[in-house]
């Protein structure tokens, strides 16, 4: 078992990626605090992983909120007595471009995507510090890498992310805390049912976004929770400051 006697914090926890991470670290050995601003979901989460054997609390966390992401932080503590791995995964999106994007638009997907990520940071390293280990791991995109028409926002929350890992990853590197981030491409969660929902055609929309991968496909959460388990594990003990792309050759091509 790869995480052993390890405490996961992980925020979007309650879909998608963040579950699919909850449950394959939980099948691992890590004691998970399912954060999600949806309790509910956090809460069906902690159902599937609980059923699958693990142990898993749900957490409501608004992880926009510095108090809130302070309290989420002394949760995983006072439930677990120790924290080894941050998932600060939670995000939102945006479909339009600068001229479009409304400046409260703009503000939000900041907020809630990179904001997000210095809070769980600076609440998070201190204790790590103490311990004299950790693991973060950002939820960043292949869209803090390449343009993407109507992301403007979006765009530019993930490619904040990729950079305050690498700022991050320096700073605690001697503290003995790894800190890296996941960039994928287009992953078939609940997020991209979202996006066809409102397209015109939905077929056609879901045609469009699996051909700019060469591989043709959507990648999917359990693949972006693969990598993320390999990331927090110490086969990746040389790995820091990096953002693993996992894009079906998007980047690529
Ligand atoms: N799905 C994709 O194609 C894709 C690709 C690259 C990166 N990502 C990133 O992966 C992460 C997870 O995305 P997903 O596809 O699983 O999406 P999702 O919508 O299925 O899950 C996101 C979760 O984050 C939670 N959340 C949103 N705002 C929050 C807040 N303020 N506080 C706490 N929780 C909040 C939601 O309730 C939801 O449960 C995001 O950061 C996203 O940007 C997704």
């Amino acid at each position: 078992m790869k995480l052993q006697d390890r405490v996961a914090v992980i925020t979007g926890a309650g879909s998608g990626i963040g579950q699919a991470m909850a449950l394959q670290f939980a099948r691992e050995g890590a004691r998970i605090l399912a954060a999600d601003i949806n309790g509910d979901a956090a809460q069906q989460t902690v159902g599937m992983v609980t059923d699958a054997g693990g142990t898993c609390q749900s957490y409501p966390v608004d992880v926009t909120q510095p108090e809130q992401v302070r309290a989420m932080i002394d949760q995983a503590l006072a439930t677990y007595g120790q924290l080894d791995i941050l998932c600060n995964n939670a995000g939102i999106g945006s479909t339009t471009d600068v001229v479009d994007c409304e400046p409260e638009d703009w503000d939000r997907v900041m907020t809630v995507n990179v904001k997000s990520v210095f809070l769980g940071c600076k609440y998070a390293v201190p204790r790590m510090v103490q311990q004299q280990r950790g693991v973060i791991i950002n939820t960043a995109s292949v869209a803090g890498m390449v343009g993407i028409v109507k992301r403007a926002a979006y765009c530019a929350s993930k490619g904040a992310v990729i950079a305050l890992t690498r700022q991050v990853a320096v700073e605690y590197v001697k503290q003995g805390i790894r800190v890296n981030c996941l960039c994928p491409g287009t992953v078939d969660s609940p997020w991209v049912e979202r996006l066809l929902a409102q397209a015109d055609d939905r077929v056609a929309a879901r045609q469009a976004l699996e051909a700019r991968q060469p591989m043709g496909r959507l990648g999917t959460p359990e693949e972006v929770a693969a990598a993320a388990l390999y990331l927090a594990s110490d086969d990746a003990a040389f790995i820091t400051g990096t953002g693993l792309v996992l894009d079906g050759g998007w980047t690529a091509a």
